[in-house]
């Protein structure tokens, strides 16, 4: 998976959601590296700011710190490009996962206040149906057994989580409850290519969600709407 790659769908997608309106400003950045801590000097940390460092020297796991470190890298770059277009203040989200022994990171920046989310997912991880059923709701089945899959499911849940909280405004350290994400629809026919809405029950958000896959990842996009698709 690589932006370029990434680049093309996300856009596409996005414009097809509101065609009437000038696309949103949209910047992705991908990063794969090697988790080897020891091999970092001082200048790979300087774009850091003083929190972000802080936070960083309290890390202690090796794997963790060249996690967060890539995070904040990638965060940057988007930030960075964002503002040299004008954005003032966009939305952002961020997803790593190890996949085939390196470290891949996606982060995506988005003009316009929209409340995005992004999640990255191994192609490989599978859920048992048992496991499942904790985060399924029955409504949800033809979902599983189509072409969006277990995995699938998930990965648009946690990408609508993470457009919802908007950077960390909603806070869990656990499961949310099964029935606070529900899919409403998920089309295109295309098993690498899947898009459609779900819903955050209890509140007036939805969410329009991208779902692209290749071998080794599935990535999910998520976008708030802001008004419910009830
Ligand atoms: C917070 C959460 C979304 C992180 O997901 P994850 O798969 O563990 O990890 P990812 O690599 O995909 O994402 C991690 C990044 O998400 C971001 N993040 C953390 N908490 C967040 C929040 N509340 N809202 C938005 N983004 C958040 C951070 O940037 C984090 O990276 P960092 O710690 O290096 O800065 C997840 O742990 C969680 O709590 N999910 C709850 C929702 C749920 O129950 N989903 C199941 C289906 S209903």
């Amino acid at each position: 998976m690589t932006a370029e790659l990434l680049y093309g769908p996300l856009t596409e997608w996005l414009r097809s959601l509101r065609p009437a309106d000038p696309a949103p400003i949209v910047e992705i950045e991908v990063i794969s590296l090697k988790k080897d801590w020891t091999e970092m000097t001082e200048a790979d940390l300087g774009f850091l700011s003083i929190e972000e460092r802080e936070r960083l020297d309290r890390i202690e796991t090796p794997s963790r710190k060249i996690e967060y470190w890539a995070g904040r890298r990638a965060l940057a770059r988007v930030r960075d490009r964002l503002t040299s277009q004008g954005v003032g203040q966009g939305s952002y989200s961020l997803s790593h996962s190890e996949i085939g022994g390196r470290l891949l990171l996606v982060a995506i920046g988005v003009g316009a206040g929209l409340g995005v989310g992004v999640d990255l997912e191994a192609s490989s991880r599978a859920f048992t149906e048992k496991a499942a059923g904790r985060w399924t709701q029955p409504s949800e089945a033809r979902w599983v057994s189509g072409d969006l899959g277990a995995l699938g499911l998930w990965c648009v849940k946690e990408a609508c989580f993470k457009a919802h909280s908007e950077g960390g405004k909603v806070q869990t350290g656990a499961l949310v409850p099964q029935y606070e994400v529900s899919l409403v629809q998920a089309f295109d026919g295309n098993r690498d290519r899947l898009q459609g809405r779900a819903q955050w029950k209890g509140s007036t958000a939805g969410f329009d969600f991208l779902v692209l896959r290749d071998t080794a990842t599935l990535i999910c996009f998520a976008l708030k709407t802001g008004s419910g698709v009830d």
